[in-house]
C-alpha cells in the first residue's frame, strides 16, 4: 500500500516548520504508520542534494543579480521535478510517508498571485514536474500579513521574504483562494501550537479512517 503525502503550505512565518516538527513528533509515537514504514520529512525547494543548489539560487540574498520571474518559476519546477523523482515517489511506493514543507500550492502563490505569472502556465508546469502525483492532504497554515512580519522579526529575510507587505498580501490572497478550490484544510494559525496540532491530528485520523 502506497504511503501518505502530507503538505504544508502558507507564508512565510505561519508555523510550517513548527507544526510538522510536532506532528512527526506525534505520527512517530502513534500506530497509524505501518510498523515496518518510515516518515521522511522533506521540503521545496532544496528537498534534495541537487535542490539543495537550486535553494541556494533562489533564496540567497548575496546572489549579484535576481533571477528574472519566468526563470525562477523554472528553477522552482526544476527543484520540484528532482524532488518528486527522487524522493517523494520512491518513498510513497514503499509505504513510508512523507510530510512536505510547501509544495506546488506555493508556486502558485508566490509566483503565481504574488509575481503575477500566468496561472496556466505555472499549472502546465506542475503537471511536468509532479507527472500528476498530488498530495493527500494540503495543509494551509492561514495567518494575517502582520502577524507573519512580527513573527520574523528577529529572523534574517530570504531573496522572496525581502519582498514586502504588499507582495505578501497577494501571497497570502492566493493561498486562501487555492484552499478553497484545491480542498486543503486551512487552519487558523494565529491560535496556540497546540490547538493547532490537535486540528492537524483530527484531519489525519480521518485521513486512515477513509482510506
Ligand atoms: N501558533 C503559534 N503561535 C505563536 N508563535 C508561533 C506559532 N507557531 C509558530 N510560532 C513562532 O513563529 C515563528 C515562525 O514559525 P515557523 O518557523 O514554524 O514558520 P514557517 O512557516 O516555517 O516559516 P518559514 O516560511 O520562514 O520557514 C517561530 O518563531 C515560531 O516559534
Ligand atoms: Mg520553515
Amino acid at each position: 500500500m502506497k504511503g501518505k503525502f502530507i503538505v504544508f503550505e502558507g507564508i512565510d512565518g505561519s508555523g510550517k516548520t513548527t507544526q510538522i516538527n510536532q506532528l512527526s513528533e506525534w505520527l512517530i509515537g502513534t500506530d497509524l504508520i505501518p510498523e515496518n514504514n518510515q516518515l521522511v520529512i522533506t521540503r521545496e525547494p532544496g528537498g534534495t542534494k541537487l535542490g539543495k543548489h537550486i535553494r541556494s539560487l533562489l533564496l540567497n540574498t548575496s546572489i549579484e543579480k535576481s533571477p528574472d520571474p519566468i526563470t525562477e518559476l523554472l528553477l522552482y519546477a526544476a527543484d520540484r521535478s528532482q524532488h518528486v523523482n527522487e524522493i517523494i515517489i520512491p518513498t510513497i511506493n514503499k509505504g513510508d510517508w512523507v510530510i512536505s514543507d510547501r509544495f506546488c500550492g506555493s508556486t502558485l502563490a508566490y509566483q503565481g498571485y504574488g509575481r503575477k505569472l500566468d496561472i496556466n502556465l505555472i499549472k502546465n508546469l506542475e503537471t511536468i514536474a509532479t507527472q500528476g502525483i498530488y498530495p493527500d492532504v494540503t495543509f494551509l497554515l492561514d495567518i494575517p500579513v502582520e502577524e507573519s512580519i512580527k513573527r520574523r522579526i528577529n529572523r534574517k529575510d530570504d531573496r522572496i521574504e525581502k519582498e514586502g507587505k504588499e507582495f505578501l498580501s497577494n501571497v497570502a490572497l492566493g493561498f486562501k483562494t487555492l484552499s478553497k478550490d484545491r480542498k486543503w484544510k486551512k487552519i487558523s494559525a494565529i491560535n496556540s501550537k497546540e490547538k493547532i496540532l490537535s486540528e492537524i491530528q483530527s484531519e489525519i485520523k480521518q485521513l486512515i479512517k477513509n482510506k
